[in-house]
């Protein structure tokens, strides 16, 4: 897809603490990181080792505290937060269960407003199209609250896609989903990545999904390391909740 082996995303020396009540708790600690255009990485790691909180400085929606993040070589840790919002919205897709869908608009609404926002004329029937992909066509003008949740994570692809991000970030998105949606999800995002070459970040409980990526890097205790995901020595989590 990329021969070039352009570096999209590149991390140095990251870290990110809080103080509470006076004492200070490393969430992330000196995290070196670096993914190339077209690749699929998955983070994975036991529940509470800093997976989402890499994911949201890896994709601009959080600063670290210290250390250095390239994001299609700009500098993320320098940017503040409207500039940092330029660069996600030319380059960045997210899956971020927290915030799904927005459930007073319509699936094809919700689809077309990453599209509408970057004025491009071409949003409705670019949304279409990518809710014919993920299988809804049926539901288009059906709410969050008409969909179930496998159907909403659907949704939430589409969404993630209609700019052709050069990368996605996904927390989870296979989470709660049973076993044959879940198949379907991945099926989807690895089509995707095929077809317009989106470089896939993926925070991941799921072995199945960790597997099918090119690389697997794991978070223990805010730090990054990289496993062999052959090895019997690499534990995935059992807390997966559904
Ligand atoms: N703003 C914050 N203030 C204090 N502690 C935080 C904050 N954000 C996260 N934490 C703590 O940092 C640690 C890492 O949290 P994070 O959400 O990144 O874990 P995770 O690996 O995504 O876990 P899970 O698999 O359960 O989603 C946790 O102990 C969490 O309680
Ligand atoms: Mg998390």
């Amino acid at each position: 897809m990329n021969s070039n082996s352009e570096i999209i995303l590149e991390t140095q020396s990251l870290a990110k603490f809080v103080t509470i009540e006076g004492k200070q708790l490393d969430l992330l600690h000196n995290v070196n990181f670096t993914v190339e255009a077209g690749q699929t990485i998955a983070i994975v790691g036991s529940s509470g080792s800093g997976k989402t909180t890499l994911l949201s400085i890896l994709a601009g929606l959080d600063l670290p505290s210290s250390g250095e993040v390239y994001l299609k070589s700009q500098p993320m840790h320098q940017l503040n937060e409207e500039q940092r919002s330029q660069v996600r919205a030319d380059h960045v897709g997210f899956i971020f269960q927290q915030f799904l869908l927005i459930n007073s608009l319509t699936a094809l609404e919700n689809v077309m407003l990453p599209a509408e926002l970057a004025n491009d004329k071409d949003a409705q029937a670019l949304a279409l199209s990518l809710l014919e992909k993920v299988g809804l066509s049926e539901r288009v003008n059906h709410f969050p609250s008409q969909l179930s949740g496998g159907e909403q994570q659907r949704v939430a692809i589409a969404r993630a896609f209609i700019t052709q991000p050069d990368i996605l970030f996904a927390d989870e998105p296979t989470g709660n989903l049973d076993k044959n949606t879940s198949t379907y999800i991945t099926d989807l995002l690895f089509d995707l990545n095929k077809q317009f070459g989106t470089t896939l970040v993926l925070v991941t409980h799921d072995l199945t999904l960790a597997q099918r990526c090119q690389k697997q890097v794991q978070m223990q205790d805010g730090k990054l390391s990289e496993p062999q995901l052959s090895s019997t020595e690499v534990t995935f989590s059992t807390e997966q909740t559904a």
